[in-house]
């Protein structure tokens, strides 16, 4: 069940993402197309793509709120910090590895598409973890420092040449969504050190 469900909420995360990020971007185009038109047109003319306009922007605020309801709940109801405190007990419980947590006090406030890539990579992290690593620790940290970002999940596994799957491929994914730097960095024998800085995460609150 554990399966299926982390199977639904990536179907349902893929899902907000394309309503968001294509569709909502389409929309935006179509947007911008139809003031351009407007401002062009004949008064009689005008009128009517104002009211398009208007359908336009209603269908995109549709589209955000769908969105915005598909994503995780544990985010919305917890917060960042206990949604990452959460991530990390249940990865314990399941793989037997401990995970030592550090989070910065005082972080600036974060937009929530900013905590939900946050949010995933920390998971997707994890969850590689358990799967590749064999390894006896982790460590999770998120840390501000000079406006900047920086979210850290290394182990002390086998680590090794990593052979990017659909897993790290939807970090890159992520990270670029937001404007962030993702690197892994990966030693035979040295454990594997995942890091994301978001630049001026203070200001896209
Ligand atoms: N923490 C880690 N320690 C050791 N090897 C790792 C670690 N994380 C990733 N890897 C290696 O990198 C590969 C790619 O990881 P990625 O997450 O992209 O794919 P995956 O976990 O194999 O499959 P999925 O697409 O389901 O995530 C893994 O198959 C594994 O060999
Ligand atoms: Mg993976």
């Amino acid at each position: 069940s554990a399966h299926a469900l982390a199977a639904q909420e990536g179907e349902r995360q893929r899902i907000a993402r394309e309503l968001h990020d294509e569709i909502g971007q389409s929309l935006t185009v179509v947007l911008l197309g139809l003031k351009r038109a407007a401002d062009r047109a004949p008064d009689d003319l005008r009128e009517e793509l104002h009211t398009v306009q208007e359908t336009v922007r209603s269908s995109l605020d549709e589209v955000r709120q769908v969105a915005r309801r598909l994503r995780p709940g544990v985010l919305e109801d917890l917060g960042l910090q206990s949604a990452l405190s959460a991530l990390s007990s249940d990865f314990s419980a399941v793989s037997g590895v401990p995970v030592t947590r550090r989070v910065d006090p005082g972080l600036p406030a974060l937009s929530g598409d900013v905590e939900l890539v946050l949010y995933r990579i920390a998971q997707e992290s994890l969850t590689n973890v358990a799967r590749h690593a064999r390894a006896t620790r982790v460590e999770l940290s998120l840390t501000a420092q000079a406006g900047d970002l920086t979210l850290r999940i290394t182990d002390d596994g086998r680590g090794g040449a990593l052979q990017e799957g659909a897993g790290i491929r939807g970090m890159r994914e992520r990270a670029l969504l937001i404007g962030a730097r993702l690197t892994l960095a990966s030693a035979p024998g040295g454990g594997t050190d995942v890091r994301l800085v978001i630049p001026d995460a203070a200001e896209r609150s």
